[in-house]
């Protein structure tokens, strides 16, 4: 009896790599990826930014919050290739040097982390806020706006008061050169 093999089969063929460019944390960069490379891949695996966090990967923890042209949005639920031509602001871009920002500061002082897991989520959701405008929101709208970030240390309250108490300090904040209005420092 003959014995018959058959060949393996062949592997698929690499997707074409899509090209993009965008603008994150104020630098422009240029990049060729798979077309189905997530967003928090690239930041974190390409441009080596592992601030964004990364945990469920399904959109439900909101460990890996980012900001694209001024909204917060969760890098683990878009593609990488759809950064093209948006402005993208990460966790790394709130401190300067050594210098945490007015925001970075508030979460310190009112004792709003504990791992740090998912802080940046939290700090990237309240940046975003500040960008939206309207004044200091209410405890409540601050915990609207934060439902999408789950942290498993705090209980929450430490974190509602930092932003709160980041809003409340927005007036004299808005008059120093590096938190400005509209600044990444400064609620707007
Ligand atoms: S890692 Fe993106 S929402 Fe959990
Ligand atoms: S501080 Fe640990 S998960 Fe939020």
């Amino acid at each position: 009896m003959t014995a018959h093999t058959t060949a393996p089969p062949a592997p698929p063929a690499p997707e074409p790599l899509v090209e993009l460019t965008t603008t994150v944390n104020g630098r422009d960069v240029t990049a060729a990826v798979p077309p189905r490379l997530h967003a928090a891949d690239f930041l974190r695996q390409r441009l080596g930014l592992t601030g964004t966090h990364v945990g469920c990967e399904q959109g439900s923890c909101g460990m890996c919050t980012i900001v694209v042209d001024g909204e917060a949005v969760k890098s683990c639920l878009m593609l990488a290739c759809q950064l093209d031509g948006r402005s993208v602001q990460t966790v790394e871009s709130l401190a300067t040097d050594d210098r945490l920002n007015p925001l970075q500061q508030a979460f310190r002082e009112s004792h709003a982390l504990q791992c740090g897991f998912c802080t940046p989520g939290f700090l990237m959701t309240a940046t975003a806020l500040g960008y939206q405008g309207g004044g200091c929101p209410s405890r409540e709208e601050i915990r609207e706006e934060i439902a999408g970030v789950l942290c498993r240390c705090t209980g929450y309250e430490s974190i509602v008061t930092a932003i709160e108490s980041w809003f409340a300090g927005a007036p004299q904040r808005a008059s120093d050169d590096e938190a400005g209005p509209g600044s990444a420092g400064g609620p707007r």
